[in-house]
């Protein structure tokens, strides 16, 4: 294993840090009190959400060591006084939903292109600093991207350096924002790795995604509007696993390099189904089978063992993350209804109303 890149009472910006895996960070790496400070810069878009950070705003001793800017990573002015001040950049904020990729593509490319842009020029200007001796080191930047950069699998896993094949424009401006990174790394020598994860599950995820949306659905006796057969495959890994993940690569990751961060457990989503029916205590007769999402990416799948060489695999197993995560959600009401707030309403509309009206029941053992 490398040494470690970040020495003890470092201090991190977190962009993104209010919402499902970058609260993680922030809450996993604070609760450590190993004297780490964090910042976070987010934009609190419907996605954001403070109640996520609400554990660590109560606890003093976390709370000394933790601020929140409400902010935009594509705001140069915003950036730049939070880079000169960290010693990691860990950027995890983006547009995340492919389905509101598709619907919008705009804001996705706004923040995973422009944002990213932004951020890497606030960090050259940190290693000019740093020449000048301004400050003791560059900061390190870590750009946290998915498995869907790769596009559609239809056989094997991808490995690191297999070229980026994106096929949603969620994707493809996740692939745009790592390109950037590593076209800094390579001219002007930034200190950045890269992270793709896999499908993220885990409580404290907005119900647009699959399982939370399925969960509470369910939870509420709602349709759940699978989309197609069913049988596409997602490789999950829980939340816990996915921060620790992205915090390992930070430490101990090679500048330049990516990061597969491969949950182990892929499913075709019929099986994601039925297993959170039978958590939830729900049946098939919820489930409709709904027209496709447009240019739907039949299976993602990564190899993991360039990480695991380094020491580093998942903990959490899917067995004992999907009930925890479905009891969560019932013992949350008051945040999924937050979480349902603004413009949860016409998106649902706009993006099921029709699907839901054109679906038909499924037959849960075929
Ligand atoms: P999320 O949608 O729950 O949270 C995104 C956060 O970023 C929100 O708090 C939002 O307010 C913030 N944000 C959005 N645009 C911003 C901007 N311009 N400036 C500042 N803040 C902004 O997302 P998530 O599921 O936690 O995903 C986090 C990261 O992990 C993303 O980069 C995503 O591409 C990646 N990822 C997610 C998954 C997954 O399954 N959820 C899998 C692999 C990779
Ligand atoms: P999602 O959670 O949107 O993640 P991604 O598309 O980034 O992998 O979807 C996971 C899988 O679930 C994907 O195959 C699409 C499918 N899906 C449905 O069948 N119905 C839905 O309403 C949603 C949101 C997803």
């Amino acid at each position: 294993m490398t040494a470690d890149h970040i020495a003890p009472g470092a201090h991190l910006l977190v962009t993104g840090g209010a919402g499902f895996i970058g609260s993680e960070l922030v809450r996993s790496i604070l609760a450590r009190r190993d004297g780490t400070r964090i910042t976070v810069l987010d934009k609190l878009t419907y996605a954001g959400n403070l109640a996520n950070l609400a554990a660590v705003e109560k606890d003093e001793e976390q709370a000394r060591r933790f601020a929140f800017v409400l902010g935009d990573i594509a705001d140069p002015d915003a950036v730049a006084p939070l880079v000169a001040q960290a010693d990691a950049i860990l950027n995890v904020a983006a547009e995340t939903h492919v389905d509101r990729s598709i619907l919008d593509p705009e804001a996705f490319l706004r923040t995973g292109v422009l944002g990213v842009h932004v951020l890497l020029e606030a960090v050259r200007r940190e290693m000019d600093r740093a020449t000048a001796g301004d400050r003791t080191a560059a900061p390190r930047f870590l750009q946290v991207s998915t498995d869907e950069v790769y596009g559609d699998i239809p056989d094997g896993r991808s490995i690191e350096t297999d070229a980026l094949a994106p096929r949603s424009p969620y994707a493809a401006a996740k692939a745009a924002g790592e390109l950037l990174v590593h076209a800094y790394h390579v001219t002007y020598g930034l200190d950045a790795v890269i992270t793709r994860g896999s499908n993220t599950y885990g409580p404290h995820q907005h119900p647009e995604k699959l399982i939370p949306l399925f969960v509470t659905n369910a939870l509420a006796g709602d349709q759940l509007p699978m989309y197609g057969d069913g049988m596409q495959v997602r490789d999950w890994l829980h939340v816990l696993d996915h921060a620790a993940g992205i915090e390992f690569v930070l430490r101990h990751g090679v500048a330049g390099e990516a990061y597969n961060i491969a949950g182990g457990t892929e499913l075709p989503n019929r099986d994601v189904i039925g297993r959170l029916l039978a958590a939830a205590g729900r049946d098939w007769s919820l489930v409709r089978t709904v027209p496709d999402r447009p240019g739907h990416d039949r299976r993602y799948a990564m190899d993991g063992s360039k990480l695991a060489a380094l020491g580093w695999r998942p903990r959490v197993s899917f067995d004992e993350g999907l009930p925890e995560t479905v009891a969560w959600y019932r013992d949350h009401p008051d945040w999924v209804a937050g979480a349902r707030s603004g413009d949860w309403d016409s998106y649902y509309a706009r993006q099921y109303g029709d699907r839901l009206a054109a679906g038909r029941a499924v037959d849960g053992a075929g």
